[in-house]
């Protein structure tokens, strides 16, 4: 009799999933799209999603600074090359592992300079990160019939010469991509956009003298520091990062030996873990210095890429490789849009969409978090009764805004937020139409865009944005209207554990569909002389480690950040 009154009620929740959600959510693209928008420009959600599938027009301020590290005093630099917004990552790059004299080279941005920003771990050596840049380089996919495009890691200038030859056609001067710090490939030293503030000679004491020279521009060093074929430096690209570290999730060692083993000069041993402070500085708020055009967003993640649903069905987004499935025709497509989205240079409606996006990531991330840890917690010495009473609350403060309780004290659950209709009253008299709770959870972020103004500045990119928007905050406000609806409405203690259970598979279900980096952190509080820090390639990813998620190797727990020491005694 009970058993069957709660099959009856899970039933009617079932019905209840399917009829307000309008479209599969399962084969969504909408919540890998709303990760791309709201880890623009932050360092952990690109950290915990390296393969970035969007690219993003803006413009890099002006009067920014910006270094170059480099071994001879050619002035200007042979174009492109690398610009690092921290002084730390040039001088990590440069003066601590590579033997002779080091230049710091500084410049300063005169005016706004449009840049290509590409999302994800793009400026990092390995599978999976690179996969959106290969596809603007080559125009294709990877494999076609017996076409296999040869792509090789090392060849960072081809790629730096690759982005910008179709980037300066179009008025772009630099390429903006991430690793464990953002940077620029600058298309052209000679441009007035940059201008040269100082170059000086910052050789520490004590580096070991150049056993050979290093010639420029491009065919020995990487800007990263490798190099293609010198006796001092290893001689093949590891295989997802020069960490030798390979304890899981223990990341390279940044310290004295650096993730090159290298010996360094005494001064600069701490060279690479102040790389790492600088890492981290940005790891929750968007780097500063760079605007990016979100209504000109363009992303794989668009649902209309078919050849790209087996790259992402049943995986993490950690899993997703667009280059080896893409096809040369969705590549086309890709380009196309990006061509015309770059050409005409739309104005939209100016919504701020990643605002919105972190707006809604703030809102409900720990409220999720603390809901799942809650669930979790229940045992057989736990007191149902407080706990639905727990339930009941915290589904019920993010929704409050929305509920018209007022209307309806003796509503049940249920019918007050999904069923009951009420019409909020507008300041200037008109009347709203007649919503329920949870459709006014549901277009909270976006309602005003019905407006026909702005509905025609609305550009393609901003419709997808608001696809994804729409349907993240869907799942949200159902999954949430559903815990206060059952946990409102149950009256039956009996069925107390059963529904705890199924609200510990909802909100499981939940988090595992939204994958946001929001939860993240590190367990305990990091002492002064210690950072909180994601793996970060180069200097803290364990390359190859038994635990580097990925391929053939779902385990995020690698990617859980720690407290590193940053100093070396
Ligand atoms: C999901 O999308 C793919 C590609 O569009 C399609 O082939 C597949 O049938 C869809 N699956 C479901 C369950 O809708
Ligand atoms: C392979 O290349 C041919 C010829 O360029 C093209 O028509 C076809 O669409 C490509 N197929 C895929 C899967 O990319
Ligand atoms: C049950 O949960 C409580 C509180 O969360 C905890 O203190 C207790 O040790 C747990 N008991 C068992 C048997 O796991
Ligand atoms: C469980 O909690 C409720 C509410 O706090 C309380 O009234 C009840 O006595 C508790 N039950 C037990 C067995 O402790
Ligand atoms: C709510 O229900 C109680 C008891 O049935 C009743 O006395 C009260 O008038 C109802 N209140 C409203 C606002 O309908
Ligand atoms: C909204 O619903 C209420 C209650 O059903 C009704 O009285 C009111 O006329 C409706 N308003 C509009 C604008 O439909």
């Amino acid at each position: 009799m009970e058993i069957l009154r709660v099959i009856q009620k899970s039933f009617g929740v079932l019905l209840l999933f399917t009829s307000t959600f309008a479209h599969d959510l399962s084969n969504s693209t909408a919540p890998y799209i709303f990760n791309e928008l709201y880890s623009l420009l932050i360092h952990w959600p690109n950290n915990f999603h390296p393969n970035g599938h969007t690219i993003v027009p803006g413009i890099l301020e002006p009067y920014t600074l910006l270094y170059h590290a480099r071994k001879d005093t050619a002035n200007p630099p042979p174009s492109p090359e690398w610009l690092a917004f921290d002084p730390e990552m040039s001088y990590a790059v440069m003066a601590t592992k590579i033997p002779g004299p080091t230049y710091m080279y500084t410049y300063r941005t005169t005016r706004p300079a449009k840049i290509l920003y590409f999302n994800g771990m793009s400026a990092a050596w390995g599978e999976g990160w690179l996969d959106t840049q290969y596809t603007v380089i080559t125009g294709m996919g990877k494999t076609n019939g017996s076409r296999n495009n040869d792509v090789s890691l090392w060849d960072d200038y081809g790629r730096a010469k690759g982005l910008c030859e179709w980037g300066q056609h179009r008025g772009f001067e630099g390429i903006v991509r991430m690793n464990a710090g953002f940077e620029v490939i600058w298309c052209d030293f000679d441009s007035s956009s940059l201008r040269f503030v100082s170059s000086l000679n910052i050789t520490p004491p004590g580096t070991p003298e150049a056993r050979r020279s290093f010639p420029f521009p491009h065919n020995a060093i990487q800007h990263t520091g490798y190099r293609d074929s010198a006796e001092e430096l290893p001689l093949r690209p590891p295989d997802r990062g020069p960490g030798r570290d390979r304890r899981p999730g223990g990341g390279g060692d940044p310290g004295r030996h650096g993730p090159w083993g290298m010996i360094t000069a005494p001064l600069a041993h701490s060279g690479f873990l102040e790389w790492m402070r600088a890492a981290t500085r940005y790891k929750s708020t968007t780097q500063p210095h760079i605007s990016l055009y979100t209504h000109q967003m363009v992303s794989f993640y668009h649902p209309r890429y078919h050849s790209l649903y087996p790259s992402r069905s049943g995986k993490l987004m950690q899993e997703h490789f667009i280059w080896e499935h893409v096809s040369d025709e969705d590549v086309c497509v890709f380009l196309e849009e990006l061509d015309s989205v770059v050409r005409a240079d739309l104005q939209g409606t100016g919504f701020d969409w990643q605002a919105a996006a972190l707006d809604v990531v703030a809102f409900w991330s720990d409220r999720i978090a603390q809901m799942q840890n809650l669930l979790e917690g229940v045992n057989r010495t736990s007191n149902l009764t407080q706990v639905v009473t727990a339930v009941q609350r915290l589904s019920y403060s993010p929704l409050d805004p929305f509920i018209a309780y007022g209307e309806a004290l003796n509503a049940s659950g249920h019918d007050i937020f999904f069923k009951l209709r009420s019409s909020p009253s507008l300041l200037d008299g008109t009347i709203a139409p007649n919503t329920t709770a949870f459709e006014r959870c549901t277009y909270s972020s976006t309602e005003f865009l019905v407006d026909p103004e702005l509905q025609a500045l609305m550009t393609p990119q901003e419709r997808v944005l608001l696809m994804s928007m729409e349907t993240v905050l869907e799942r949200l406000c159902t999954d949430f209207g559903i815990l206060l609806a059952e946990s409102t409405d149950a009256t039956d203690s009996d069925s107390f554990s059963i529904l705890v259970s199924a609200w510990h598979d909802r909100m499981t279900s939940l988090m595992g569909w939204l994958e946001w980096s929001s939860w993240l952190r590190c367990e305990e509080l990091c002492d002064l002389d210690s950072v909180c820090s994601m793996p970060a390639w180069p200097i803290t990813w364990g390359g190859g480690a038994p635990g580097t998620p990925g391929r053939d190797n779902p385990n995020i727990d690698f990617l859980k950040p720690t407290c590193r020491k940053l100093n070396m005694w």
